[in-house]
């Protein structure tokens, strides 16, 4: 019986040895000191023995054992940290693999076009009003000299909330809120979204954006309105751009202008783009009516003001080229991507 003790332990620790997986090390602890193990199988002969001897053997193969299982766990621990090793080796980072590429977002033209005369306006010494997109029905239109059955409000139709309140059809409306709350001198760029029931088209859309401007004090003349726009203009298209005033209606202001630049294409000599006038128009602007100062509760014996109404997106598609309104708003990346 020592004999076969002697052997088991031999044969277990060549195959310990030889050993290479995790796996084939549970096995082996199986097959060795398992319930069926072969170490179990010669335990239970033990009965046979004489107690003197079964003493001694019992020993001694308790001793086998305890070998067996030391050097189980020895060989365990070698087989792990190889194993650690070889992950380490496998999974190490290549770093002459290109890199995953991270899409960085850009501006919106229209924010861009934006910022950049939120800036020139700042440089001259204007402040940014805010105002409510929805809006009372008194300060959209009836503050603004236009009455509830003007004509001139056809022409800015809009969305509804209640009979009294609506979505605002222009910036103006802000104008209003400026000279309730400020008294002159005023000088205040208001930028945001207005509204109109207009169908979708090339040049049209429900939704889009103006810059209202007002500057409000003593002794302001039309000339000061020119010269604010002019340097608006060159500004944005370069110093060899011009501007033109040409005479036209708006209820608020008096006198009124829509004010045209130079085509950006043709310089003025009169192409494609701008239908062979060499000017495009870009807004609306004029003289502040006293009746709106008046409703306002600013003197008109006293100050006098201009205001001017310029759409972002005409700025824009004059800016960039484009020549339908729609690419604005539809998110196409590859258009997008191109600014
Ligand atoms: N609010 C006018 C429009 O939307 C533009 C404008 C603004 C005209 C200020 C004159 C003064 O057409």
């Amino acid at each position: 019986m020592k004999q076969q003790l002697e052997n088991i332990e031999k044969v277990a620790k060549q195959e310990l040895d030889s050993c290479t997986s995790i796996k084939e090390l549970d096995d082996l602890r199986i097959k060795y000191l398992g319930k069926k193990g072969e170490l179990k199988a010669i335990l239970n002969q033990m009965g046979k023995l004489v107690p003197e001897e079964r003493k001694e053997m019992g020993q001694f193969a308790n001793r086998v054992k305890s070998d067996i299982e030391n050097a189980l766990a020895e060989k365990l621990e070698t087989l792990k940290a190889q194993e650690l090793e070889q992950r380490i080796q496998s999974e190490e980072i290549d770093i002459t693999l290109p890199g995953k590429k991270i899409e960085v977002g850009k501006l919106h033209p229209l924010t861009t076009v934006m910022n950049e005369i939120k800036d020139i306006f700042l440089g001259m010494g204007f402040s940014i009003a805010d105002g409510p997109e929805v809006e009372y029905d008194y300060y959209n239109f009836e503050a603004l000299n236009l009455p509830p059955d003007h004509p001139a409000r056809d022409t800015q139709d809009t969305f509804y909330i209640t009979d009294n309140i609506l979505l605002r059809t222009q910036t103006s409306s802000v104008q209003v809120h400026v000279m309730e709350n400020q008294k002159p001198p005023i000088r205040i760029i208001s930028p945001g979204r207005v509204y109109r029931s207009d169908a979708v088209d090339a040049t049209h859309s429900p939704l889009f954006h103006q810059i209202e401007g007002l500057v409000v004090d003593k002794g302001i003349t039309m000339g000061d309105l020119k010269g604010t726009l002019e340097t608006l203009m060159k500004r944005l298209y370069g110093d060899d751009c011009k501007i033109r005033l040409r005479p036209h209606h708006f209820p608020f202001t008096e006198p009124s202008a829509e004010v045209d630049v130079m085509c950006f294409n043709c310089h003025g000599e009169g192409c494609r783009v701008c239908k062979n006038e060499g000017y495009i128009e870009l807004l609306g602007a004029g003289m502040v009516h006293p009746k709106v100062l008046e409703n306002c509760g600013i003197d008109s014996n006293v100050y006098s003001g201009f205001a001017f109404g310029l759409g972002l997106e005409r700025v824009v598609m004059r800016r960039y080229n484009i020549n339908d309104m729609r690419m604005l708003y539809e998110n196409d990346m590859r258009f997008l991507k191109q600014f």
